[in-house]
C-alpha cells in the first residue's frame, strides 16, 4: 500500500500500448466509433512523481513545456479523483516524457490511468475498480485500458475493457513518423467500407485465450490505409521499415507510430540500428505483463 507522507514521495511508471488490432465497427450516434481492439503495454514510459502539499493544493510540472497548464490529463486526473471524493489532500505531480506526444501509443492517457491508481492508493480513497474506470472514461477512450494495461480487448468506445492473459513476451520496435495525426481526423477520414467485422479481434482473442500460436500474420488496424492516404510520411515509413527487413509492420491507435514484433532480439536490434542509423525516430521496447504494468510503482 502506497503511503503518501508529508515528507515521502515516489514515482510510477506509465507505460505506452500498442493496438495489436484495431477493428472500427461503425459511427455511434454520439459520433464515436464502436471499437475491438486487443491492446499491449510496451515497455517506453513516462514517469510520475508525486508528493505531498499542504490540503488543497495542486502543483504540476511536465518537462514538456506545450504539455503544462490544468489541461493535461494528469492535472484533469488529480481534480477528478478530488471530484468524486472531496478528498482534499493537496499533491505535487512531476511528469518526465518519454512516450512522444499525438504519436498514437496513449501516453496521456496512461499518465491519467497513473494518477488514478497512484492517489486512489496513496490517499486511501478506496473506490472500486468500476468507479476508477468510470473516472476513467471520463478522461478519454484509452484510459480504461491502462487501468487495466497488459493484453486487453477494448470496447464500446474504449470504455469496455476485458482482461486477457498475458501474451508470450516479445520484442517491439517503435518507429514514429515525422508527421502528426489528429485522433479524430483519422476516425473523420473513415468511410463506411473501411468498418471491419470484429473478427480479427474475435480471432486473436480466441486464440490469445487458448494460449496457442498467435494468428500474427493477420493483425488489423482498420485506420491504417486511411491515415497512409491522407499522410504519405506514414506510408513511406512503412515501407521504409519493411525494407530494414520487418516482415509486418502495423499502425498503433490513429497513428502515426507503426510497430513491428520480434521474438529474436538480434532480428529487432538489426531493424532498429538500420532505421536509427537512417535518421529515423525509432525505440526498441517490449511487452510488459499486467503485473508489472499495474505495480507500476517505483
Ligand atoms: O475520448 P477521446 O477524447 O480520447 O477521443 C478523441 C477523439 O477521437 C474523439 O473526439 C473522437 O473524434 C475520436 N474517437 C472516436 N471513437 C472512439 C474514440 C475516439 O471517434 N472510440
Amino acid at each position: 500500500m502506497l503511503a503518501l507522507r508529508a515528507d515521502g514521495w515516489f514515482f510510477t511508471r506509465a507505460y505506452a500500448k500498442i493496438n495489436l488490432t484495431l477493428d472500427v465497427l461503425g459511427r455511434r450516434a454520439d459520433g464515436y466509433h464502436a471499437l475491438a481492439s486487443v491492446m499491449q503495454t510496451v515497455s517506453l514510459a513516462d514517469t510520475l512523481a508525486f508528493q505531498a502539499l499542504p490540503d488543497g493544493q495542486t502543483e504540476f510540472f511536465c518537462d514538456v513545456p506545450a504539455l503544462n497548464g490544468t489541461e493535461n490529463l494528469v492535472y484533469r486526473g488529480a481534480q477528478a479523483l478530488r471530484a468524486a471524493t472531496g478528498c482534499q489532500r493537496g499533491v505535487r505531480i512531476d511528469l518526465r516524457k518519454q512516450t512522444p506526444m499525438q504519436g498514437g501509443l496513449g501516453g496521456g492517457s496512461s499518465d491519467a490511468a497513473s494518477v488514478l491508481l497512484a492517489l486512489n492508493a496513496a490517499w486511501g480513497l478506496g473506490l472500486s475498480q468500476d468507479r476508477l474506470l468510470e473516472l476513467a472514461a471520463g478522461l478519454g477512450s484509452d484510459v480504461p485500458f491502462f487501468m487495466l494495461g497488459g493484453t486487453t480487448l477494448v470496447e464500446g468506445r474504449g470504455e469496455r475493457v476485458t482482461p486477457l492473459p498475458d501474451l508470450p513476451g516479445v520484442w517491439v520496435v517503435l518507429l514514429k513518423p515525422s508527421v502528426a495525426v489528429s485522433t479524430p481526423a483519422a476516425f473523420r477520414a473513415l468511410r463506411p467500407d473501411d468498418y471491419t467485422d470484429g473478427q480479427v479481434t474475435a480471432r486473436l482473442v480466441d486464440a490469445i485465450r487458448a494460449g496457442g500460436a498467435l494468428p500474427l500474420d493477420g493483425l488489423v488496424n482498420a485506420l491504417e490505409e486511411r491515415v497512409c492516404q491522407v499522410y504519405p510520411a506514414v506510408a513511406e515509413s512503412r515501407a521504409t521499415f519493411a525494407q530494414a527487413g520487418a516482415s509486418r509492420v502495423h499502425m498503433s491507435g490513429s497513428g502515426p507510430t507503426l510497430f513491428a514484433l520480434f521474438s529474436s532480439l538480434a532480428e529487432a536490434a538489426r531493424v532498429y540500428r538500420t532505421l536509427l542509423s537512417a535518421g529515423r525516430q525509432v525505440w526498441l521496447a517490449r511487452t510488459v505483463t499486467r503485473a508489472e504494468a499495474l505495480g507500476g510503482v517505483l
